[in-house]
């Protein structure tokens, strides 16, 4: 199933229509059908200010917040704080993975139609060899201040909205395919879209979208050329994070990446700066993937991007 979401510009183009119709006025006129709320412009202090606290959690912690490891649920217990505080209906969901345990954290969003599900989300695991900040700090902290935002916002979009932190990505989307597994045929059915966040504040950043789900993928597209830059179809290596199980089960798929071992080329730099002949990300998978791994300007881009996308495909 396609997600088809009529955006603002058609709301526009209904209350241009009445405005004709009445002789250019709109008095007396039957009311316009409201324009989609905007999504808000997510502060990117903030977004850093839950990527400070992730750091601040892996040097607690032997340095990683990996799978299994007292860095990970620690993780997991400041996301679902600062949710339960804003008023989700949050589920910590347990699974078993190479002998340990591991979480997936879920966040409803009261409202909306539950048989229309819009979901974003994140892997919260990282590597053992580090803090894993781009990778994937980036990510679960974006998800984490549009969900907060959407509270803030008091936003009761038509379909229902649930964010997920999923664990053991790092071994082979393990939380993530547990999930989809256990959902039920029907549950599953009511998924419209599934949009996947996994290192988008790449130090040397690309700006890539997944090339899945048409309406997803155009919907990501168009706040990018709302704001000049241009994107890239994600190349370096599909299916490597959580949308693949999501994508398996017959669920539409999107998502964002700024890019992670592969090298810039020049044409790449040309159009987006930074170094050509470059990773990416050069600290990728390595300690180095700290709170200083970080361009702060993908960072802001790709939340922002994230908050529209939630915010048109849920309208
Ligand atoms: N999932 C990979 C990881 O966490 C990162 C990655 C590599 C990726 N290529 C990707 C994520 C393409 C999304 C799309 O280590
Ligand atoms: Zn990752």
């Amino acid at each position: 199933m396609k997600l088809s979401i009529p955006g603002r510009a058609s709301a526009t183009a209904v209350v241009a229509a009445a405005t004709l119709l009445t002789g250019g006025s709109i008095a007396g006129a039957a009311p316009a059908p409201a324009a989609a709320a905007a999504a808000p412009d997510l502060p990117v202090a903030n977004v850093k200010a839950h990527l400070a606290q992730l750091q601040s959690i892996a040097t607690a912690n032997g340095g990683n917040r990996a799978h299994g490891r007292a860095g990970y649920k620690a993780s997991l217990d400041y996301v679902k704080a600062k949710l339960d505080a804003a008023g989700f209906t949050t589920t910590v969901q347990q699974f078993t993975s190479g002998g340990r345990t591991g979480y997936n954290l879920i966040a409803d969003w009261p409202g909306g139609n539950t048989s229309q599900v819009v979901m974003a989300g994140s892997h919260l695991d990282s590597v053992t060899a580090g803090p894993g900040i781009n990778d994937n700090g980036s990510g679960s902290a974006a998800v984490l201040e549009t969900a907060l935002a959407v509270a803030r916002a008091g936003y009761q979009p038509t379909k229902h909205l649930r964010f997920a932190w999923w664990g053991a990505e790092e071994l082979g989307m393990v939380g993530s395919r547990y999930y989809v597994n256990s959902l039920t045929t029907a549950n599953r059915s009511k998924i419209s879209g599934y949009l996947n966040f996994d290192m988008i504040g790449s130090p040397n950043p690309g700006y890539f979208v997944y090339d899945d789900d048409p309406t997803i993928e155009k919907t990501f597209k168009t706040y990018f050329t709302g704001i000049g830059v241009s994107t890239e179809i994600e190349t370096e290596g599909d299916g490597r994070s959580d949308h693949a199980p999501f994508k398996s089960a017959g669920i539409p798929v999107g998502g964002l990446f700024s890019g992670a071992d592969y090298i810039k080329t020049s044409a790449q730099a040309a159009k987006w700066g930074g170094t050509a002949g470059k990773a990416f990300d050069a600290c990728y998978h390595s300690s180095c993937d700290t709170s200083s791994n970080i361009n702060d300007t993908a960072l802001d881009r790709n939340a922002d991007a994230l908050a529209y996308a939630v915010w048109q495909l849920s309208a």
